[in-house]
């Protein structure tokens, strides 16, 4: 074909796939994206996006426009097209237990199977229990023709979303595990762009080649050290609370002992979103039929101490308004809460497991009428809760509040000026359940500020 690069199918392109499909075609790679979603399919053909992932929008145009980038429903063609396929499709939990269910891998394995005719590899990206890339390996072996060698590799993700693009064209580290000479090679020249982009740019991405349980486990256990991280930080929040002390404080000296760090620490409302909570819950669940239950009963801390701080910030709110927290929890009705943020994080639209949007639900739960704003997260947010209210503008979700709470730290509302929004409020209380604001300022403009982890007035 005189193209010295392997051709790459990505099977699955969501917020996963859809990024690395755009992103390998950038590094130059021939590039076939498959879905049976066909609404995804007839948008990213037309150079649009399904889903909003900061700066992919230019690059699927360009890449669509220059061809290198096509999209399509029919397995046929990807078949027929790949020499690397590229396994993206959601692991999300079972109905029945926290497993992660393996139906679409499934599904996608043995639809695509049977109908390849050449050599080729199929790698794992997507987020899986360990043992998973062997069991793939053997529905591969009973649903192919038995003339075409088609072997199995793994490679997990680390996407953060919002800095999703970035995330592939210049990833922190390649994890690679191939079962053969020739598939390690062919795993390599697929990666090849990365390291030269690397190069240009005189970094150095560092490779990890190891064995298939491995190269699953890199990937949940990152994951689920991270909302360890988080939820370590939180329960040191609790204790400021109790002893005085100031989590933000604590958590920048603790950073600089670089054993430690900064990232990941940021004490508040706790973690969120499509990935961490599931990938922690499907971690201890598969801890346990590995009959190692006993050691990851502290997943199950992480999770507990993630969920109070859910219950803790609806009780300081009833506090706050000079409600009584109850045997039968707190009291809200009456009240007009406004919850600033409904994302699991800023610069997304992602409202999966959202700690802000399930705390609004909650406070709604307990009786009062809680208007949502949100710079991007509104349609979503709509969708999935729709019995809350809904403020097209900051200005307008806050008019008539008896506390506002800001429970996901977008830069607007960093920005947003304590002495203005003092005229549109019943009560100048806010909760910064993100310790997002300055203290002071809002203090000074005459309002009552809470953070988390912090000192009271
Ligand atoms: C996470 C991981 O960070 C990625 O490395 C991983 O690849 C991805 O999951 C995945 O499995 O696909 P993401 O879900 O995009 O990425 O979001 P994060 O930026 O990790 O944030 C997760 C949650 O933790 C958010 O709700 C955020 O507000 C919260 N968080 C984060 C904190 O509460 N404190 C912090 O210090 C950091």
């Amino acid at each position: 074909s005189g193209s010295p690069r392997p051709r790459l199918t990505f099977i699955g392109v969501g917020p996963l796939g859809g990024t690395y499909a755009a992103c390998y075609a950038e590094l130059g790679y021939e590039v076939l994206g498959y879905d049976v979603d066909s609404g995804r399919i007839e948008k990213f053909s037309a150079g649009e996006m399904p889903f909003y992932e900061r700066g992919l929008d230019d690059l699927v145009r360009k890449n669509v426009d220059n061809g290198r980038l096509r999209f399509t429903t029919d397995p046929q063609e990807v078949a027929d097209f790949g020499d690397v396929h590229f396994l993206c499709v959601g692991t999300p939990p079972r109905k029945d237990s926290d497993s992660a269910d393996l139906a679409y891998i499934e599904s996608a394995v043995t639809t695509l199977a049977p109908l390849l005719t050449r050599r080729c590899l199929l790698v794992g990206k997507s987020t899986v229990p360990v043992g998973t890339a062997a069991w793939v390996q053997q529905l591969i072996d009973k649903h192919s023709s038995p003339d075409v060698e088609v072997e199995v590799a793994w490679s997990p993700e680390f996407l953060q979303e919002a800095n999703a693009v970035d995330d592939v064209l210049r990833p922190n580290r390649i994890v690679l595990a191939a079962q053969s000479e020739w598939a390690d090679e062919l795993l390599q020249a697929a990666h090849k762009g990365v390291f030269e982009l690397a190069a240009m740019e005189d970094r150095e991405v560092p490779l990890v080649k190891t064995d298939f349980a491995t190269a699953e486990l890199v990937k949940v256990a990152s994951n689920a050290f991270l909302s360890t991280k988080i939820s370590f930080i939180n329960a040191m929040a609790e204790l400021c609370e109790a002893s005085g002390g100031d989590v933000n404080a604590l958590a920048r000296a603790m950073g600089y002992d670089s054993r430690i760090g900064h990232r990941f620490l940021r004490a508040g409302i706790g973690f969120g979103g499509g990935c961490l909570p599931k990938d922690l819950r499907a971690l201890a669940a598969r801890g346990k039929e590995l009959g190692v239950g006993e050691s990851m009963r502290f997943l199950a801390e992480v999770e507990d101490i993630n969920l109070n701080r859910r219950t803790k910030v609806v009780r300081l709110a009833a506090e706050l308004c000079g409600r009584e927290n109850g045997p039968n929890g707190p009291e809200l009705s009456g009240l007009n809460i406004t919850v600033l943020g409904a994302t699991f994080k800023p610069d997304t639209d992602d409202v999966r497991d959202s700690p802000a949007l399930d705390i609004a639900r909650r406070m709604s739960n307990e009786g009062a009428t809680v208007t949502v704003y949100d710079p991007m997260g509104m349609d979503n947010a709509r969708m999935f809760r729709p019995e809350l209210r809904y403020g097209h503008t900051l200005t307008e979700a806050v008019e008539g509040a008896d506390l506002v709470c800001v429970l996901t730290e977008w830069e607007e509302f960093r920005h947003v000026d304590p002495e203005a929004l003092s005229d549109l409020v019943a009560k100048p209380r806010i909760l910064d359940g993100r310790n997002a604001l300055d203290p002071q300022l809002w203090r000074n403009a005459g309002w009552t500020y809470r953070g988390l982890g912090r000192a009271a007035d």
